[in-house]
């Protein structure tokens, strides 16, 4: 099967002050499969929004390449760009970043929006979203009323209403108490393995990580170690992930 995702030999530098330059990514290459759920762990400046950022379009790379459905992310410009961002890939933050001023269903709704959709098609896709993350009964409530939970769950609803073929997510569970943060990492389960979306999500948290099919440890900007759940159990993968971090922090 040809990869969702390819990066070849991805570096990424910034100014750091005075003619000094932070190497923020250091030749990184992996490939991701359709429908993989992918968890990028490292220390905090190890490079895990760096990375992320690169892959969603919103920052270049120094050098290297990444080919989405083998075209090159660098040959995207424009229109086809705009297209690649508001078709393709999706986006879960920390801060959930839910619009006050509007419905649970008006957040839901925005991706499709910003496309052609008629509003009986918008209607249809909020419900069905909506129906499958059990938030129907909240459609019509303001996103301040709800817990941070259910407001990562309407996040998630918004992020997949369009049916992009690839989810990120900056430390989605970060401002969660455990209970949430678990019923998120199921509901990304459940839904990787219903609608094959790809799952790439960055995390300090092996519990986090431990829902996840395969792992990059990112320190100083390298991906220094790999670890896939295979046949592993949950809790059997979560050991594995301790146990890497204690080998390598
Ligand atoms: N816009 C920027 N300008 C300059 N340096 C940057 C910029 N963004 C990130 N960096 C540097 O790049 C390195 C990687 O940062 P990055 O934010 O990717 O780390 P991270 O792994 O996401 O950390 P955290 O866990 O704290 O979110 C750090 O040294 C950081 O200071
Ligand atoms: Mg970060």
């Amino acid at each position: 099967m040809a990869p969702l995702l390819k990066v070849e030999h991805i570096t990424k530098d910034y100014p750091a002050g005075t003619a000094a330059i932070c190497h923020a990514l250091k030749n990184i290459n992996f490939e991701i499969q359709p429908g993989e759920f992918i968890g990028v762990m490292g220390a905090s400046g190890a490079g895990k929004t760096t990375l992320l950022n690169l892959l969603a379009t919103l920052d270049q790379p120094t050098n290297g390449q990444i080919f989405f459905n083998q075209q090159a992310l660098t040959t995207l410009k424009g229109r086809s760009l705009a297209q690649f961002r508001a078709q393709q890939i999706s986006f879960i933050f920390q801060d959930f970043k839910l619009l006050d001023r509007l419905t649970v269903a008006e957040n839901i709704a925005l991706p499709l929006r910003l496309q052609a959709f008629t509003n009986q098609q918008i209607t249809v896709a909020v419900a069905k979203i909506a129906c499958q993350l059990g938030l129907t009964s909240l459609l019509k409530i303001m996103p301040t009323a709800l817990s941070n939970g259910q407001q990562q769950q309407v996040a998630i609803a918004r992020a997949l209403v369009h049916q992009p073929a690839l989810l990120f997510g900056d430390e989605p569970t970060g401002a969660l108490d455990s209970g949430s943060a678990r019923a998120l990492l199921e509901t990304l389960v459940t839904l990787n393995q219903k609608t094959q979306i790809s799952i790439l999500l960055t995390t300090h948290d092996p519990l986090a990580a431990s829902y996840c099919q395969r792992i990059f440890y990112l320190k100083d900007g390298r991906i220094i170690q790999q670890l896939t759940r295979q046949h592993r159990t949950r809790a059997e993968f979560y050991q594995a992930i301790v146990q890497l971090l204690a080998q390598v922090e």
